[in-house]
């Protein structure tokens, strides 16, 4: 089972859940700086100030940014090809609407990169990765305000033009249809309808405030889109965005059409609008039907045409079902993505049902949509991992995991799918997003970090580190 000879084997991370040094070199605070950590069953807390004697997951995270040469020199060694990571928006601009970039948070990147390049490992960069400046959202509620969009601007500006002639992929937003539901608000979007101490699964919600700050991100990623080729022409941008398939639970027409609509708002609508330069036509009932009243500058739908992206990417964890019957909508456990659980598939401890049919099946769908070249940028198993006493740590269930998923993607290529790359989530173990605990561990690397905040950070190979490095090795044929 070969790869198309090019086939960008890697890895992803996100700069809040790994780099730790919150506060160092002139960061400003960003939204996961404010958060706590839960669990599977707790929900993990905003606090709009900082608390003294509370921990907070992201202030140290796994210290990648003092052990970034470590960690990049580990995923060289698997054979990395590509390595997706993000920028740190609040270390370039600490509030996130100073005129001038700071000058340590660009150097800290020029290193990165620097350091990927060494290996010959290509970078994907997302530009905004669940981590508005917390200042944004204190001075205009962030995606809320049109503002957003020129200081987005002025962020990718000072990145474009600083790492020009080093990064090829860029992405504009991680998993921007997140803000479909009402955890992507904050976490997305950086909005706090009210600023008080609040459960993260549980903020408040103001449905119109999420849907006008897609349109702005939509402008924002289409001018983003247009500067960055206009800065360096062999730049290519992407959108992202979470693939939550989901089936019918039954035949019954009525949920093959309740799962089509779900599916139109969830997996489509985000995308659309990127990859075709417009919004579709099913968007406006729901927005009728939701009372959301999306406010438009005069060339809003000219930017949005000329704005395309370049290439699709997307996420892919698990998949769920959609019943019309109001009584059976219970809410999926621990994701953000509620439906109902299939009743053919299994779940991880976190209540992720596992199907890798269903990214082969989702695969066929975009590619059929868009025909644009495709990435999965994110895949994987939170899992809990156990140090044995010889040290070692047998991940045999996240080598199942991802296994079965490469299996299916090599599914999708032969139904002529044009995927160009695979970059697993957590490729080092990190803090999770939806729980920032870091027992749910993603990695190929094991950190020796817990969740009270004891931990050395010290790094250990797991089995599966062993096992991707041979895959990588032979283009897949070694499964
Ligand atoms: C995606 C995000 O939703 O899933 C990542 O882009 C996140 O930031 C990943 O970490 C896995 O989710 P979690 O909640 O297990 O960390």
């Amino acid at each position: 089972m070969a790869f198309p000879k090019d086939f960008y084997w890697g890895g992803a991370t996100a700069a809040n859940q790994l780099e730790g040094a919150w506060n160092e070199d002139g960061k400003g605070i960003a939204c996961p700086d404010i958060c706590t950590g839960g669990s599977a069953n707790t929900s993990k807390r905003i606090t709009p100030e900082i608390k003294e004697g509370i921990f907070y997951p992201s202030h140290q995270a796994i210290d990648h940014y003092h052990r970034y040469k470590e960690d990049i020199k580990l995923f060289a060694e698997m054979g990395f090809k590509m390595y997706r990571f993000s920028i740190s928006w609040t270390r370039i601009f600490p509030n996130g609407d100073e005129k001038e970039p700071n000058e340590k948070g660009l150097q800290f990147y020029d290193r990165l990169i620097d350091e990927c390049l060494k290996y010959n490992i290509e970078p994907m960069i997302t530009i905004s990765h669940y981590e508005v400046p917390f200042g944004l959202t204190k001075k205009f509620n962030a995606w809320v305000s049109r503002e957003m969009i020129d200081c987005y601007l002025n962020y990718c500006r000072a990145i474009f033009t600083r790492y020009k002639g080093k990064v090829k992929y860029w992405l504009t937003f991680n998993e921007i249809n997140s803000a479909t539901t009402p955890v992507g608000g904050f976490l997305n979007q950086g909005i706090l309808n009210e600023i008080k101490e609040m459960e993260f699964m549980n903020q408040v919600d103001i449905p119109q405030n999420r849907f006008q700050g897609l349109h702005h991100q939509f402008v924002a990623s289409a001018l983003a889109v247009k500067l960055a080729h206009e800065i360096d022409e062999n730049y290519q941008v992407g959108c992202m965005n979470i693939m939550a398939t989901s089936y019918p639970l039954t035949c019954k027409p009525a949920d093959v059409l309740y799962n089509q609509k779900q599916s139109q708002i969830m997996n489509w609508f985000c995308s659309d609008v990127q990859c075709r330069g417009k919004y579709p036509n099913y968007i406006h009932r729901y927005f009728k039907e939701n009372n959301i009243e999306i406010h438009m500058k005069d060339n809003d739908e000219q930017i949005l045409k000329e704005g395309c992206v370049d290439f699709y990417t997307c996420s892919y964890y698990m998949s769920n079902c959609q019943t019309s019957d109001p009584e059976k909508q219970i809410l999926g456990k621990g994701n953000l993505l509620g439906g109902v659980p299939n009743p053919y598939l299994k779940a991880s401890d976190w209540g992720w049902q596992i199907d890798p049919e269903g990214l082969r099946f989702s695969l066929n769908e975009i590619w059929d949509r868009y025909q644009l070249p495709v990435f999965v940028v994110e895949n994987g198993l939170g899992a809990y991992d156990k140090i044995e006493e010889d040290g070692s740590i047998q991940d045999d269930y996240r080598i199942n995991y991802l296994k079965s998923h490469i299996e299916q993607m090599h599914e999708a290529i032969l139904d002529g799918v044009n995927l160009k790359g695979y970059t697993p989530w957590g490729c080092i173990d990190l803090v999770s997003a939806s729980t920032g605990e870091m027992r749910k561990r993603y990695g190929f690397i094991y950190v020796e970090k817990y969740d009270d905040g004891s931990g050395d950070f010290s790094r250990r190979k797991k089995k599966s580190f062993y096992w991707y490095k041979k895959l990588i090795e032979t283009n897949g044929e070694d499964l």
